[in-house]
């Protein structure tokens, strides 16, 4: 089996002064890609600009004997997507690959939860994907090729106390992923989906941040939180490298990339798809109230479970269900 190669392909990686980003430009980068290292170098909740982290990833990645652009536009607006994607046009004439990876966290308690809080997390999160993906869109339909890899997270699929904004502006990510997915697949696009775990910067706040505030309190007072406690998470942290994330980034942004619309969890070497089922259910043409408590076992019922790839397969799921 031959490795894996770029050559030819130009990569926007958001967010990439830092963190996850830097060692997806990274790999990218030294598996021939010219890379946009995007990044405004502000704090982890997204406060301040500073051009440094991109310009010295860029440089890194130079002297590792890779070809990079360094951008400091901000994802969270249309004129700074359209500007991150301008720049690759400008620096390399193409854009083959958009990672959408930059972001930040304003966490809270959903009852101290508000809208200066929801607002900057979507900006970055949810919208800066669309912002920056939608000029790419253009260029890739007109070439008729392209990959975009999406930054979701547990706390959008799965759910984590304190981050209804974050989780939100995740779970967003997941329709966007699907619907691109298909609007992609008659130009040569796939849009998939990544949910790393690695330490970071951000999951260092996450891990010890919350542990000294009242909603930190209320998490481990919480008999439903994961059973992996924070003092269990932090023996483990060593191993949860951001290069071990990046593999499996880089393999979704390839040509060779199977799939679209689909999600993939991944940290410390560990790779694993998260995918939608739909469990079989009950039908009853005259549905009442006490028929759902009735069968709400049968509806719930895992066994036979399907993957509906989009929702004409679900519909069609329903036709045969109803037709008995
Ligand atoms: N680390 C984890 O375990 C984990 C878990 C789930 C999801 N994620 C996601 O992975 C991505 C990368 O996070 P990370 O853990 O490397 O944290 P990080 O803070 O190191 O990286 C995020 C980067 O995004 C940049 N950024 C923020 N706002 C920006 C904007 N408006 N425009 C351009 N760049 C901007 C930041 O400057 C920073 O360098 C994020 O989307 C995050 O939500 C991380």
């Amino acid at each position: 089996m031959t490795d894996l190669g770029f050559d030819g392909r130009v990569a926007v990686v958001t967010g990439a002064g830092g963190g996850l980003g830097r060692e997806y430009a990274r790999l990218l980068a030294s598996r021939g890609a010219r890379v946009v290292v995007n990044d405004t170098g502000g704090s982890t909740a997204g406060e301040g600009v500073d051009q440094g982290p991109a310009e010295s990833v860029a440089r890194e990645i130079r002297d590792e004997g890779g070809e990079a652009w360094a951008d400091t536009n901000s994802v969270a607006t249309p004129e700074g997507g359209q500007a991150v994607i301008r720049s690759a046009l400008d620096a390399y004439g193409r854009v083959d690959i958009v990672v959408n990876n930059a972001g930040i966290l304003c966490d809270a308690p959903f009852h101290d939860m508000t809208a200066e809080l929801l607002e900057p997390v979507f900006d970055v999160h949810l919208k800066g994907a669309f912002f920056v993906t939608r000029p790419a869109w253009n260029v890739m339909r007109e070439q008729g090729y392209g990959r975009v890899v999406n930054t979701i997270s547990a706390a959008g699929v799965l759910g984590t106390a304190n981050k209804s904004n974050y989780g939100a502006a995740k779970a967003g990510l997941v329709g966007l992923t699907r619907v691109l997915a298909a609007e992609g697949t008659t130009h040569g696009i796939k849009v998939n989906a990544v949910a790393p775990i690695a330490l970071t910067r951000m999951l260092t706040q996450s891990l010890t941040k919350p542990e000294a505030t009242k909603a930190g309190a209320e998490q481990r007072a919480d008999p439903t939180r994961n059973a992996m406690t924070v003092e269990r998470m932090t023996s483990f942290v060593d191993r949860l490298d951001p290069a071990l994330v990046a593999p499996a980034v880089a393999y979704l942004a390839h040509e060779e990339c199977p799939v679209s619309g689909e999600m993939y969890t991944v940290g410390a070497g560990h790779v694993a798809r998260y995918f939608i089922g739909r469990t079989n259910g009950y039908f009853n043409p005259d549905l009442s109230m006490e028929d759902v408590r009735d069968h709400f076992a049968e509806i719930r019922e895992e066994s036979g479970y399907t993957v509906p790839r989009g929702s004409g397969e679900e519909i069609s799921q329903l036709f045969r269900a109803a037709s008995g």
